[in-house]
């Protein structure tokens, strides 16, 4: 298949990138600089000089601190962006594939969301995203992957690095850390999120609409911490600590697992969190790292 994707340095992109390469895709992936979403005529000239048969898009506005600043340009890439690929790829007859988020959610269903589930969300980028959402599903051939806590071999830029990173870099310059224990999340490995999306594009039965793709199973950010060291065999003294969702006043949801229904029923089967973080410590740590 001839695949566009857009997000080239991102932790989602890049990997994306080189696991299609490797299965055989023809892929094409321009930089921020060649192709700018918020364009829509330099998306449409990409378009016009490659053809896709699928176009990826990873990229995002995903600061969640900066897009309640920023509200204007969380919904101009998060949504306008979006749509206007959406309506442009169903002119060229693509499928045309987007990520959002567990964000979309406020959390109050204290069990892992399935893709039915009501969304209510709780922030400025947890709404742009679903207005994102919205948009592509209006065009006959979209797919909206939502996804969690994602982590990656390349880190994101706009975050400063990704957490299992920051955990241990945090672990080389204190002994004693707080970690947040009032959030549940479906932690994610883009290597195994990466594989999981390569098989729902080439899948004979995937249909435009919403699916959610998550490592398996959910922990609170304090016990994946508490994994990440265990597994690194790093000593440090853990505090959980609850903040109740709050940073600077901005809600998160308090739990935003995610339960990989639809994708489970066309075989699509992703590896419990704890074995994508075994998988993204050895690749990344060079270490033999295994479950204890
Ligand atoms: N990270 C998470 O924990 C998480 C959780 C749930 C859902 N998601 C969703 O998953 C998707 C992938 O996330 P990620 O962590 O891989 O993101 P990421 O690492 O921040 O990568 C985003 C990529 O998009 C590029 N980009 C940003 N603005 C652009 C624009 N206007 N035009 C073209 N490219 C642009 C960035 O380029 P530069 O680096 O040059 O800016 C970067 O290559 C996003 O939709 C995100 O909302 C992420």
């Amino acid at each position: 298949m001839k695949i566009l994707i857009i997000g080239k340095t991102g932790q989602l992109g890049s990997v994306l990138i080189k696991d299609a390469i490797a299965s055989g895709h023809d892929v094409y992936a321009p930089t921020k600089h060649e192709l700018d979403i918020t364009n829509k005529q330099s998306f449409l000239t990409v378009m016009k000089l490659f053809s896709p048969d699928v176009v990826i898009n990873t990229a995002a506005y995903h600061n969640v601190l900066l897009c309640e600043e920023n509200p204007m340009m969380a919904f101009q890439i998060n949504c306008i962006a979006v749509n206007e690929m959406a309506e442009i790829s169903t002119d060229f007859n693509a499928w045309f594939v987007s990520f959002s988020t567990d964000y979309v959610f406020d959390g109050m269903k204290r069990e892992p969301y399935i893709e039915s589930d009501t969304p209510f969300p709780l922030q400025k980028y947890g709404f742009s995203k679903l207005a994102g959402e919205y948009a592509a599903l209006t065009y006959p051939k979209s797919i909206i992957i939502r996804t969690c806590g994602l982590y990656g071999v390349e880190g994101a830029t706009s975050k400063g690095g990704n957490f299992v990173d920051n955990r241990i870099k945090d672990s080389e310059k204190n002994t004693l850390l707080e970690v947040s224990n009032d959030q549940t999340v479906s932690p994610t490995y883009t290597g195994d999120l990466s594989n999981a999306v390569l098989h729902l594009i080439s899948h004979p039965q995937k249909e435009s609409g919403i699916y959610h793709l998550v490592n398996q199973g959910s922990c609170t950010w304090y016990e994946f911490t508490k994994e990440i060291y265990e597994l690194m065999n790093i000593n440090i003294k853990l505090i959980p600590v609850n903040r109740n969702g709050l940073t600077n006043n901005m809600r998160r949801p308090l739990f935003s697992a995610l339960k990989n229904e639809k994708a489970a029923k066309l075989g699509i089967v992703l590896p419990g969190w704890k074995n994508g973080l075994i998988a993204y410590l050895n690749i990344k740590y060079l270490h033999n790292v295994k479950e204890k």
